[in-house]
């Protein structure tokens, strides 16, 4: 879409520019030094992301009662035996004080009488190590980093830009395996600007868009993983895509999550019957990791016809309920359910993009001067399943570990090379914009039907061929047509979805999150799914 002799000014011109302002990108932000200029983009405000509406909080080790060890092996378990242990091991270590790092923020973390964290569980956790806002976690964390980023001088913070495609040595047929920066639309005026950058940062968040019921905000349509596969980057197992268990279930209620930690607290799963299911599944019954959880919801409701099941925390006090989870108390309340009174309808929803773009414990990828961080990322910790509440840990931590790379090379890095504006002259507004509506729907609805809780190989192959079909009609319209966020979504949706089915695809063997009815059970040897592009190049050191 570039051209080389385009006059166009190029106003913006950073040390460091992160696309997305999650728990990820702001925590970069605001962990590099403050002498260096840098920019935060974010398709939507900056408060948008998945991070505002986690709930039940960060998984750490806090508490004498438990240890290092502990959380590790936990996570192991709970990966299916797909972990990285050295990610793993590196995540946890710094836990504590990232934990830390976060509360100097200024993070209003709920305490218990005696002015200690109070400690919360969800499933696959062995002991209490769930430090929480309420269940409104995400939205103290979202809502400080951002205040504090605002308060930085050299730190800008740019709402209503979509990153459209990073910019490479490799596209500017320049050598060397660099990334240069982005090219960027403003939602304002609708125009492509070009961002150049010493170092680029993927905060983009996950990919969890590209099914039909979603937990996710709007937005998580895997842009980063997509623009990353595009430039040329590795992205790894795409296949585990985590389906919460606990969705509520209400027509007029959008993506609303009911915490974990409402079992963690005592809250029940039941069938319509009134009667507990659970321990038929898994010994630890409620507590049993989300794929079980959520693949024995599955199993009941189909076995039952049913369209939803219930979670119930009505037997414990009613104080108690709206201490811990007022925002759900409210918003169910809304729906006319008093859940201290009432189970609460739900179902499962896609949650959690546990693949991702390749990187290392210092966030960089596969392209020199391009790092990734947070859900966009792929670091080995969470395996066939994420734990729950290690993901916003996750952020913390990679997030941290690439401000201090970033740091430690800064001096080194030369300005970016001049790149051209992003051309134009080519392209017209379109007159058919129900074909981005259309296909938007058709995708979501196949990838919730073929690609799901529950796989085989002849439903993958029929999602494969309609993913093929719909690429080819959206490569088109986008050569044709002017970018908009709509188009920009659905370009890269299509891109994940066929990186998830292909995955998919090649793993023979059911683990964690991707269960098959053709190969139900596990191979001796746990392997990672590396999908990796035609343009691939191994970086410098
Ligand atoms: P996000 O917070 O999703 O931010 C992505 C950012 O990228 C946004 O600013 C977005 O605007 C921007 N962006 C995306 N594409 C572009 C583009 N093309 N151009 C410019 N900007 C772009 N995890 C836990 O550990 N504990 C929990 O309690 C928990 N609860 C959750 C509850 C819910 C309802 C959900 C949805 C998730 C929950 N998770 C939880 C998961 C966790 O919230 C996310 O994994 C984490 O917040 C991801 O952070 P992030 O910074 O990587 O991305
Ligand atoms: C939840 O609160 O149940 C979500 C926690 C998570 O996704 O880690």
């Amino acid at each position: 879409m570039a051209c080389d002799n385009d006059p166009m000014p190029q106003p913006y011109e950073y040390d460091v520019l992160i696309i997305g302002s999650g728990a990820a990108g702001l925590t970069v932000a605001l962990n590099l030094p403050e002498h260096l200029k840098i920019c935060v983009v974010s398709k939507a405000d900056i408060s948008s992301g998945a991070t505002l509406w986690a709930q039940g909080g960060i998984a750490a080790v806090l508490d004498d009662q438990d240890s290092t060890e502990n959380h590790v092996q936990d996570t192991l378990a709970a990966g299916g035996g797909l972990c990285n242990e050295e990610a793993v091991r590196f995540t946890v270590e710094n836990s504590k004080e990232s934990i830390e790092w976060l509360i100097g923020t200024g993070v209003d973390f709920t305490r218990d009488t005696d002015a200690q964290l109070h400690l919360t569980r969800e499933g696959g956790h062995s002991h209490r190590r769930i430090i929480h806002a309420a269940d409104a976690t995400g939205y103290a964390v979202s809502t400080t980093l951002t205040a504090q980023a605002q308060a930085r001088p050299n730190i800008e913070l740019r709402s209503g830009r979509v990153a459209v495609d990073l910019i490479t040595n490799r596209k500017l047929a320049l050598p060397g395996n660099r990334c240069v920066g982005a090219y960027i639309l403003n939602l304002e005026d609708n125009h492509v600007e070009l961002f150049r950058a010493r170092f680029t940062v993927i905060a983009t968040g996950g990919a969890s868009k590209a099914y039909r019921y979603t937990t996710n905000p709007d937005g998580a349509s895997g842009d980063g993983i997509a623009m990353a596969w595009r430039a040329g980057c590795r992205v790894a197992n795409m296949e585990f895509n985590q389906f919460h268990p606990t969705c509520l279930y209400h027509p007029h209620a959008k993506s609303f999550l009911i915490t974990e930690a409402v079992r963690g607290e005592g809250g029940l799963l039941k069938l319509p019957d009134g009667s507990r299911f659970m321990d038929r599944f898994d010994k630890r019954g409620e507590l049993a990791p989300r794929d079980i959880v959520a693949r024995a919801i599955d199993h009941e409701m189909k076995r039952l016809g049913a369209d939803h099941l219930y979670l119930d925390i009505s037997h414990k006090p009613a104080d108690f309920i709206r201490h811990h989870f007022p925002t759900i108390y409210e918003k169910c309340l809304e729906f006319g359910i008093d859940i201290t009174r009432e189970p609460i309808p739900v179902v499962p929803a896609a949650h959690y993009t546990c693949g991702g773009i390749v990187s290392d414990e210092r966030a960089r990828t596969d392209i020199n001067q391009l790092y990734v961080v947070g859900e966009a990322g792929f670091t080995g910790l969470h395996g066939a399943n994420r734990m729950a509440s290690n993901s916003l840990l996750e952020c913390l931590v990679y997030g941290r570990a690439a401000a201090a790379d970033i740091t430690r090379r800064e001096a080194d890095i030369p300005p970016p090379p001049d790149a051209p504006a992003w051309d134009e002259s080519q392209v017209r507004d379109s007159d058919e914009d129900v074909v981005i509506s259309h296909n938007w729907d058709e995708l979501r609805h196949f990838m919730w039907d073929y690609v799901g809780i529950v796989r085989t190989t002849k439903r993958l192959q029929r999602a494969k061929h309609r993913v093929d079909l719909l690429s080819a009609e959206i490569s088109e319209f986008y050569s044709n047509y002017r970018v908009t966020n709509d188009l920009l979504e659905l370009r890269n949706l299509v891109t994940v979805s066929d990186l998830i089915i292909c995955s998919a695809l090649q793993r023979k063997e059911s683990r964690g999150l991707h269960y098959t009815l053709d190969y139900p059970g596990l191979l001796h040897e746990a392997r990672d799914t590396v999908l990796i592009p035609t343009t691939y190049r191994t970086p410098s050191p």
